[in-house]
């Protein structure tokens, strides 16, 4: 009687326990506004916070989910012609789709709906309180086996089909394509057995779908994935446990199993410990020493404004922001305020991720093909999770989430996709100090605060970082930071003595039975460049050595600037060069300074790892934007995705590469810059079990753009008006 009364009351509390977490899970959170988010008072609770190791919980391998603030985007409606279609846009169009007599005839899937921008001169033209222009979904559908590119137009219903599979590749995968194909090799017999015959619980399996790549004739006339799996038992990170040499091809129309490829039996699964990479899970370390906590104040809230959902304002700057499927994050119709006049500028039309290019170098049977195209092939939106507050962007982020649809048309959101946060790193704006020699007490200096849009995209094990930062100076910089997992070989050693020769390992040993693999990684970035005006040249600025004639100076040698102006695509096919260097600008030759000079901005290259493959290797002929750090197109609406609009299996056919090949006039003319952010990785001890973040950016920087410095009246920092928040240590 007294153990079922205890047991009764023990499952109210739980249920009520359920129902209570439940809510605090669900419960709505709609801000009116950015400011009552980001708003913190100078009594942060930050001062007082016990040793943040006394929250952690030890042992549970479970954790609890993460709460998100869930906001109700159904009512959301458009108010710029850029904005991405909304909840109830994505449901007409999956009603219009419904009743076209394509999607009558059998099975379809979705793989990509996306606002289709209207042309260029008519966003330019529009301002806010016009009339929004007519709204148009770009609908990529595979029906059949065969893949259509549709418009729908949302305002008479109407569809038009544009192309039905008259090209190589296909289009980038759904999500739906990724789950079932990680599933669908469990239904083969063949596969469970070898399974089993290693040692492995079937129960414990985690399997991911790689893109194939193209080779040639076994790729061609079918949509193909690569399954291979590992082991989760005892960790979370069962990427440190590949079930080595297991290679299952499927056919992702038809979800069967192609061929099993089993090769390596005799490599042992790498142990699962020390792998994880949980917190509630390590073993407390007396050795390292915690930080304080710590944090920036905002006491007076942020000084960037988000109005109807996506048009972004702070400081000087002005830019539409949204995101994608496929990019990631697109910032469009970027300006900046002339601290002279008072007038926005043109900066950028559009800018963002277009192509990402991540080939491995290990030619045997499980490697060759590991060369993916993040975005074209998986959906580099697709892949940014939510972000963790706190730790993935600082406390006075405000958090902007994505609306997707699914393989049947379904609207879904993606909470917390971006952040915007105004950024304070200690670093200075300009500064000038005098010595006592001149007699004058001079210190004067300006704090550089900046804006950081922030992305992160977790593309199976590995994780991409990628940062918009606009500072008051009219600098951009785009960041791309790398962490996350390796993908990791498994191998019979155990030490670096038991290897006869270390360069046939394809990479680095980090641990028992694990090989990091050598990799590169690109991410070749468009950028709209509308420097004052759409019609903008692109200058190579070379710095040549010039020697003096003998007896004209003292000097032998001196550097001289000699500005060429690309004419053609060719022209402005860059391979950056230690030993000639140049600068390179995007010039507005019809608009000058007071003095003269055209305005500009300078694209300042970094990240500058160049791909070394042999252009004729498949992988590269599909990469080939990659052969060149810049290049420069004419504007076309068409030619956005670097690797192609159907990277996916591509061959190469329809790349930056193919476009810029046909050399046409870019002087004076709406022009689009790319840059390729490049990286060699060859991993080493601390990159197990996960990666430390390791970052290059480049900048597009003001160059003769402004008259003068433009931050010259920007007001220093003084004690008075900063949050009140002293350390233990101060008091
Ligand atoms: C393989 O194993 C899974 C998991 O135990 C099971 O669901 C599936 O039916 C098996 N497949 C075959 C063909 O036996």
């Amino acid at each position: 009687m007294e153990a079922r009364y205890l047991l009764r009351v023990l499952i109210f509390f739980l249920s009520v326990a359920v129902v209570l977490f439940f809510f605090v899970v669900h419960l709505p959170y709609a801000p009116t506004n950015t400011s009552e988010l980001l708003d913190c008072a100078t009594n942060s609770p930050w001062c007082t916070s016990k040793n943040r190791l006394q929250s952690k919980q030890t042992n549970i391998l479970k954790e609890p989910p993460k709460p998100t603030r869930h906001r109700n985007h159904k009512s959301d409606t458009p108010h710029h012609p850029l904005d991405p279609l909304t909840i109830q846009e994505l449901n007409k169009v999956r009603s219009i789709l419904s009743s076209h007599e394509l999607f009558q005839l059998s099975a379809y899937a979705l793989h990509s709906v996306e606002l289709e921008e209207p042309e260029k001169p008519l966003v330019l033209k529009w301002k806010k309180g016009d009339r929004l222009l007519p709204r148009r979904a770009s609908v990529i559908a595979r029906v059949n086996g065969r893949t259509h590119v549709l418009t729908v137009d949302l305002g008479t219903g109407q569809v038009t089909v544009h192309e039905t599979g008259l090209h190589y590749g296909y289009p980038m995968m759904t999500i739906e394509d990724m789950t079932t194909a990680t599933l669908a090799p469990l239904a083969n017999a063949d596969f469970n057995r070898t399974i089993i015959q290693r040692g492995i619980d079937l129960a414990d399996l985690a399997c991911l779908p790689i893109s194939t790549g193209w080779y040639g004739k076994a790729e061609e006339n079918r949509r193909l994935i690569k399954v291979q799996c590992y082991s989760m038992e005892g960790t979370a990170n069962f990427y440190m446990r590949p079930i080595e040499g297991l290679t299952v091809l499927l056919d992702l129309d038809t979800k069967r199993v192609v061929e099993i490829s089993d090769k390596g039996r005799d490599i042992p699964i790498p142990k699962a410990a020390n792998t994880d990479y949980r917190y509630s899970v390590q073993e407390f370390n007396q050795v390292m020493n915690i930080l304080n906590p710590i944090s920036i104040e905002q006491p007076k809230g942020p000084s960037f404004t988000i109005e109807d959902q996506h048009l972004v304002k702070w400081a000087n700057w002005e830019f539409h922001l949204k995101p994608d499927a496929r990019a990631g994050v697109v910032i469009s119709r970027a300006k900046v305020r002339d601290p002279d006049t008072g007038e926005q500028r043109d900066v950028m039309y559009k800018g963002f991720t277009s192509e990402l290019f991540v080939p491995y170098m290990d030619p045997t049977d499980a490697w060759y093909f590991k060369t993916y195209m993040d975005a074209g092939e998986y959906g580099f939106g697709l892949q940014a999770m939510a972000l963790d507050p706190l730790n993935d962007c600082p406390r006075n982020a405000y958090y902007m989430d994505g609306v997707f649809a699914a393989a049947d048309g379904t609207p879904y959101v993606r909470s917390n996709m971006i952040c915007v946060f105004e950024s304070y790193g200690g670093d200075i704006g300009w500064r000038h100090s005098e010595s006592p020699i001149t007699g004058m007490d001079i210190r004067e200096a300006r704090p550089k605060v900046t804006l950081v849009i922030r992305m992160a995209a977790s593309v199976a094990n590995y994780d991409y970082i990628v940062d918009w930062e606009f500072q008051t100076d009219g600098l951009i910089r785009i960041k791309v930071g790398l962490s996350g997992i390796l993908m990791v070989k498994g191998t019979p050693y155990d030490n670096t003595d038991q290897i006869p020769n270390q360069e046939d390992l394809h990479g680095t040993l980090l641990s028992e039975n694990v090989i990091g693999v050598i990799h590169d990684h690109y991410v070749t970035f468009y950028l709209d460049m509308d420097i004052d005006g759409s019609d903008n040249s692109f200058v190579d600025v070379n710095i040549k050595r010039q020697l003096t004639s003998p007896g004209e100076s003292p000097r032998r040698s001196y550097l001289k600037a000699v500005r060429n102006v690309a004419k053609t695509e060719k022209d402005a096919q860059i391979k950056l060069k230690l030993y000639d260097p140049s600068e390179f600008h995007v010039i507005n030759p019809s608009k000058k300074t007071r003095v003269g000079n055209p305005v500009g901005y300078k694209v300042v290259p970094g990240g500058t790892a160049a791909s070394l493959l042999d252009h004729e290797d498949p992988p590269q002929k599909r990469g080939a934007f990659t052969n060149n750090q810049i290049w420069v197109t004419p504007y076309n609406q068409n030619e956005q995705w670097a690797g192609g609009l159907f990277a996916y299996q591509s061959q190469g056919e329809d790349t930056l590469a193919t476009w810029s090949e046909r050399d046409r006039p870019i002087e004076n003319k709406d022009i689009v810059l790319w840059y390729t952010l490049g990286f060699h990785h060859i991993p080493c001890q601390e990159d197990f079990p996960i990666m430390p973040t390791v970052s290059s950016s480049f900048d597009l920087k003001p160059v003769n753009f402004f008259e003068s410095n433009p931050i010259l009246r920007i007001p220093p920092n003084v004690e008075k008006d900063l949050p009140v928040c002293k350390s233990a240590a101060s008091v």
